[in-house]
């Protein structure tokens, strides 16, 4: 008698398995503890109705599987967590590029009417079903990258109806992808053209309730020219007493102390951070706000200031790392090579980076209990990448090497 148990699928030989769990299971990694990939060497990994059900040593298996995937010379890991991104959006931005080669910053371009107002404008012409389809490319492109969760924000509708429509879509994107898409609004973006600031606050406090149901999170570009200190306090308030959870767009051009803001109002994360103080700092870690950092921006708009990302590893900020894909300021989503610029500009290991996608991305996006780490019980994400230990990740710059992508248990990707 056969007395093996049946799974639906095997992932054996693997040369080396991160598995990115954290000892507890309620914190992110911070510290020392970032670089721990939890690296089973010659690793195997279970698979039953979509979720893991074994994770250890090749020799310990024994299994009746009914499809095995052979990932001899391959390194084998949870698949990356995009946890901040503005993936819905009509029309692009490229004669941006020119402008700042000529000097323009990204927030004059704004202050001309142009950068996200010319994003809103294609935006809210789009009809549902074209943002659908426009976003949907987007996202397969995603999957083929290696990402199998992602957070996507609002923010190009500007009114309730648009803003309603892209986390409409958002859903749909869910259904149709079958990656999980955890839906932020951002209405307090910028304020639209042919309306004071003033006027499009009321705007934005009067819509929370109403967009409650379409999202989980409230985010606000704290910025300045943009939205204030006060102005984000006051909309963020709001939207955590109708029991939004809370992100903050803090310190990306300007220190305006709402990293401080963030950690009195317990947000789940801070985002960006290039110009963060001490205080900040501070702030994060004493309040447990995930500090969000997005290397694709400065590269892509030609800055030097990258977020001072050994000082808040050192201080104990837990960070995570994100592609911030949106038509402005990061026009990729390839969350191999954010993990490349975290390491060669921001002087992160290789494994420091692969955490801070994965299950540090999962907390910051409240889904640490299902995805982002190799464990019993989560989810069967799973990517396998085409090198033989981790440290080639960051190595191959710009370069896909994923070779499969496993969502929910299911093989929705292969070269
Ligand atoms: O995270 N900074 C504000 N929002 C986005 C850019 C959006 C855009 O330029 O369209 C960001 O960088
Ligand atoms: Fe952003």
């Amino acid at each position: 008698m056969n007395s093996k148990i049946d799974v639906d699928t095997l992932i054996t030989n693997a040369s080396e398995l991160l598995t990115c769990t954290v000892s507890n299971s309620k914190k992110p990694k911070t510290g020392k503890a970032l670089s721990d990939l939890g690296i089973i060497k010659d690793g195997c990994i279970a698979i039953k109705d979509g979720r893991i059900v074994f994770v250890g040593l090749n020799s310990d298996v024994d299994f009746n599987a009914r499809n095995t995937i052979n990932a001899k010379n391959k390194v084998v890991m949870p698949g990356f967590v995009d946890c901040h991104t503005h993936a819905i959006f009509a029309g692009s931005r490229e004669d941006e590029s020119l402008k700042k080669q000529q000097g323009i910053s990204y927030l004059d371009i704004l202050k001309q009417g142009g950068g996200i107002l010319s994003t809103v404008e294609e935006t809210r012409k789009a009809t549902k079903e074209e943002l659908f389809q426009i976003a949907k490319k987007y996202l397969k492109r995603m999957i083929e990258y290696g990402t199998t969760t992602v957070e996507i924000k609002s923010g190009y509708g500007l009114n309730f109806e648009d803003e309603k429509k892209i986390l409409e879509v958002a859903s749909e994107l869910e259904k149709e992808t079958g990656i999980d898409i955890v839906k932020t609004y951002l209405g307090a973006h910028t304020v639209p053209k042919n309306i004071t600031k003033e006027d499009y606050i009321k705007e934005v406090l009067a819509s929370l309730e109403n967009i409650k149901p379409y999202s989980e999170f409230c985010d606000v570009f704290c910025e300045k020219g943009v939205f204030s200190i006060e102005e984000t306090r006051t909309i963020l308030s709001k939207a955590k007493e109708l029991g939004f959870k809370l992100k903050l767009h803090s310190e990306q051009n300007h220190l305006l102390h709402s990293a401080e803001l963030a950690g009195e109002l317990c947000a789940i994360s801070a985002d960006h951070l290039e110009n963060i103080a001490d205080t900040g700092i501070e702030s994060l870690v004493k309040n447990n706000v995930i500090g969000v950092l997005l290397p694709g921006v400065p590269f892509y708009l030609m800055e030097e200031k990258y977020a001072p990302a050994r000082e808040l590893i050192n201080k104990g900020v837990a960070i995570a790392i994100a592609s911030d894909f949106n038509p402005g300021s990061c026009p990729s989503f390839n969350m191999q090579l954010m993990i490349s610029l975290a390491c060669l500009k921001m002087k992160l290991l290789p494994g420091e980076a692969i955490n801070a996608t994965t299950i540090n991305a999962a907390f910051a996006i409240n889904r640490a209990n299902e995805v982002g780490s190799l464990e019993i019980g989560k989810k069967a994400d799973i990517i396998i990448l085409d090198i033989d230990n981790h440290n080639k990740l960051p190595y191959y710059f710009g370069i896909n090497l994923v070779e499969k992508v496993i969502k929910t248990g299911k093989l929705i990707y292969e070269r």
